[in-house]
Order: C-alpha cells, then sequence, then structure tokens
C-alpha cells in the first residue's frame, strides 16, 4: 500500500483506526489515514519525522489559540510526545483541561510552581524538548522571543532550550505589518528561529489580510521536517538488544537476567535524533520503540546471523552491541521433553556461540562505529578495556553488574572507554543515559564529517 492510500473519507476516526489496525496496518499509515479524513482528504506526504519526538507546543493569548488543541492532537497521532505549555493569557481561549486531555499531560503555565517543578522542572522541560513551537504566537509574545526576555515558563524555555525553535504567528493584519514586529520577527530568523506563516484571508476580527495562523494541515508537514532533521539523519543504527536463549529442549532454554531496556532506550534515543534504527532483539516483555524497525531473535546464532545478512545488505554507519549474548549453547537439542528417570540429566555438553561483536567488527563492511557494552561484577574497567582491545571495538560501555544493580532496572552509569580516554555518563535513567551515549555518537559523526570534509 502507498503513503497516500486512500481511505473511506466520510468514516468515522475511531472506525478506520480499528480497521487499519485489525489488517496490521502501521501507525504511521493509521496517522495519515485519519489526518486526511479529518483534514478533507489532504494529501500528506511525510509525517514520520513526528515519531518518538518530544514536542514543546507553547500556546499563547490570541483567538487562534484554539487550532492549537487540533495542532496538538495532530501531533499525538503522528507518533510524538507533546508538552503544552501556556501563557497565562492564553488560558482566557482555551482551557488547560482541554490540552490536557488531548496530550495525556497537565499542561504547564506558571515558572514559579513548586508541585510542577518538584515533576520535570523547568530546565529539564527545556532538554527534553526535540521541538520548541510557539502556535498562535502574538506580537507579544514575538516582542519578548526577539528582545530575549525571560518573564514567564514559555519564554524562559525558549532561552533555555538546545531544541529546534519555530514560531507560528497570529495577530489582525495591521499588527503584523507594523515596522516593529517585522523586525522582531527578522531578528528571530537571524537567529536560526523557523517563521511558519502567517496565512492571509478573513480574520477573526473582520480584517482580510495576513495574520491568520498557518492550518494545522500546513503546520503538520513543515514540522516534521524540521524534525527529521536530527543530529543523526541520514545514519542507520544496528543495535542488539535483550537476552538470547539457547534451546535445552523444547521448554527449556539457557539464558540469563538481561531485560533489554538499555538497548531499547537506545534504540528509542537513536531514532529520536533522526537516526533509521533497526534494532536487533532477542526476546523480551518490551514493544518496539516508535520509529524503530525491529527484528526479533531468539538464539545467539539467530542474532549473528541477522546482523551479518544486515551487514551485507545495507550501510550502516554505527553498531552498538547492548545485547547480553550467551556464550555457549547445548550442543544438542533434544527433540522431546527430556524425562527424569529416562534421560542423563547429569551432563549438559555446551559449544561456544558465535561472538556477534566481533563478527561485526571483523565484517568486510564494517561499519565505522562500533560500541560494545561490558557488563561486568570485578575489575570493571581493566576487564572492559580488554574486550574493547580483543573484540575489535572503537568504544566499549562499562557497567557495574553486582549486587543486582543494573540488569532489569530503570537507571544505570556508563564508562564508555574509547582510544582517547574515558567518559562517565550517568548515574541516571536509562533513557537519560542513552540520550547522553546517543549524543556523544552524534558529536563523534559530526567531527569525522567535519575531518573528512577538510
Ligand atoms: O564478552 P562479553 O559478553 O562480556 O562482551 C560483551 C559485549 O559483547 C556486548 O557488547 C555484547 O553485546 C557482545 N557480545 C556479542 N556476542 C557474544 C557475546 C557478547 O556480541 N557472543
Amino acid at each position: 500500500m502507498d503513503a497516500n492510500h486512500t481511505v473511506g473519507r466520510r468514516k468515522p476516526q475511531q472506525a478506520i483506526g480499528t480497521v487499519l489496525a485489525t489488517r496490521g496496518i502501521s501507525a504511521d499509515l493509521r496517522t495519515r489515514a485519519w489526518y486526511r479524513t479529518r483534514f478533507r482528504g489532504e494529501t500528506v506526504t511525510d509525517l514520520s519525522g513526528f515519531s518518538a519526538k518530544h514536542v514543546l507546543l507553547g500556546v499563547t493569548g490570541g483567538i487562534a489559540a484554539y487550532k492549537a488543541c487540533e495542532l496538538a492532537r495532530a501531533m499525538m497521532r503522528a507518533g510524538a510526545d507533546v508538552q503544552v505549555v501556556m501563557t497565562p493569557s492564553a488560558t482566557a481561549f482555551v482551557g488547560p483541561m482541554t490540552f490536557q486531555a488531548l496530550t495525556g499531560r497537565p499542561v504547564r503555565i506558571e515558572l514559579l510552581d513548586p508541585s510542577a517543578e518538584a515533576g520535570m522542572g523547568h530546565i529539564e522541560l527545556a532538554r527534553w524538548a526535540d521541538l520548541v513551537v510557539i502556535a498562535p504566537c502574538t506580537a507579544h509574545t514575538l516582542a519578548t522571543l526577539a528582545l530575549g526576555q525571560a518573564d514567564d515558563l514559555l519564554t524562559t524555555l525558549w532561552l533555555a532550550t538546545r531544541a529546534q525553535r519555530c514560531v507560528a504567528p497570529a495577530m489582525n493584519q495591521q499588527m503584523w505589518s507594523d515596522p516593529s514586529v517585522t523586525s522582531h520577527v527578522e531578528r528571530l530568523i537571524a537567529r536560526g528561529v523557523h517563521v511558519l506563516g502567517p496565512d492571509s484571508g478573513q480574520q477573526a476580527c473582520g480584517d482580510i489580510g495576513p495574520g491568520r495562523l498557518l492550518e494545522v494541515t500546513e503546520l503538520m508537514p513543515r514540522l516534521a521536517a524540521l524534525l527529521a532533521q536530527g543530529p543523526l539523519s541520514g545514519r542507520h543504527l544496528v543495535i542488539t538488544a535483550g537476552p538470547t536463549h539457547e534451546p535445552i529442549d523444547p521448554v527449556r532454554f539457557l539464558s540469563n537476567q538481561a531485560s533489554g531496556k538499555m538497548g531499547y532506550a537506545l534504540a528509542s534515543a537513536a531514532a529520536a535524533f533522526g537516526a533509521r534504527v533497526t534494532l536487533v532483539s532477542g526476546p523480551t516483555a518490551l514493544s518496539c520503540p516508535r520509529g524503530v524497525t525491529r527484528i526479533d531473535v531468539v538464539t545467539a546464532c539467530e542474532m549473528d546471523n541477522a546482523c551479518q545478512t544486515l551487514l551485507s545488505g545495507s550501510q550502516v554507519d554505527c553498531f552498538i552491541g547492548a545485547a547480553a549474548v550467551s556464550d555457549m549453547r547445548p550442543a544438542t537439542v533434544a527433540q522431546e521433553k527430556l524425562k527424569k528417570g529416562k534421560d542423563d540429566l547429569s551432563t549438559l555438553t555446551l559449544v561456544e556461540n558465535p561472538d556477534v561483536i566481533w563478527g561485526v567488527s571483523h565484517h568486510a563492511n564494517r561499519p565505522s562505529l562500533v560500541v560494545g557494552f561490558a557488563a561486568e561484577t570485578q575489575a570493571l574497567l581493566a576487564h572492559a578495556a580488554e574486550k574493547r582491545e580483543r573484540k575489535g571495538l572503537d568504544w566499549i560501555c562499562a557497567n557495574d553488574v553486582s549486587d543486582g544493580q543494573v540488569f532489569g532496572q530503570d537507571t544505570n552509569c556508563l564508562h564508555c572507554l574509547t582510544a582517547a580516554g574515558q567518559v562517565t555518563l550517568g548515574p541516571g535513567t536509562k533513557s537519560e543515559i542513552a540520550r547522553q551515549l546517543l549524543t556523544n555518537i552524534a558529536t563523534h559523526f559530526s567531527i569525522v564529517k567535519d575531518t573528512t570534509c577538510n
């Protein structure tokens, strides 16, 4: 089915979602179908840039604030996580409860709100965002942004974020034409802010002219295109995750305690950074992160085959071996369940499994960056350094798994060893640490690219 597949235009949104879901149609295509139905058959190009992204939607006090509800909903539908931040005057136009219901997140309004700060503080929120979009953006907020003032939560976040920033202005046409507004817009554009719109036409006040908020159908593809330009866009990352199961008989297997959480967090962060991500996963209870292609495997040999096939068939820029691959497997797998008193249960003959990451780092089509993990219970750094050499890795992330730390937990601390030295990531949640490691990987690729250009 192609991306512009048409779905019965008049069917209610829920019914279409259900029909497509039962036919196994992807979330992205379901979103497009909903979007087309919602916006009367508009052609949708590519909204995949929203997948797994964190969008901070600023809403300021103008009549067009009601359109921000539709925008929040469309972005959620396209796979983004949306946090709405309203200026106090925006709440006169739309209630925060509306946005909370649409996004599943309480709306943030006040800068000095002790209860909100106890959760995700404003600086954390600024770091959380992949994109900050203010829609609608009033003349007053444009001026505040142009002057770099931080007198409410939204304008403070604007200054504190490293994410891409854009505004969709909406105001009366006379106000939009005022030279002071023009100079504020020019100043923002000069600082790399994306200014989307405004549209021209009939205004709420009765005037006709430029100043209308761009329609959601116009905003969505432009925002998706901005989001698709992550620091790893154009890169292909292959990540292994989870344990492997090595069968003994039809019901028993050898395995380990890995949950897959670290590898899945890495895959999710890599997709959020704009990379094409293939996750080769052993058996886990986790669902595939948004925007990630998952290949399910069970045994180490299957994981090895999947990785070798990927390297032979496509260009892979970076490989991260986060899987806890079983080093050995039973030499033979019993066809029937082994029975006490009938079979010999006292001996299990094992053979060594292929080393998946060794095979990757010695492949003819080797990725330019190969990153391994070393879970150790003692002599952490010494063992990790030895593994980095022996397996031919560029980087190795050592973590201490003694005393039940790490396996199955949501937190971790990594000591990343490279040829140049060592950097510690964390302690923190696995998703925070994944973002830190992916930031280092993105920096590595930007330096390599710069060097290649020179
Ligand atoms: O030797 P050890 O298992 O501690 O090495 C850990 C690193 O090697 C991890 O990156 C893991 O994914 C990888 N590995 C592998 N294949 C194996 C064993 C480990 O890819 N058979």
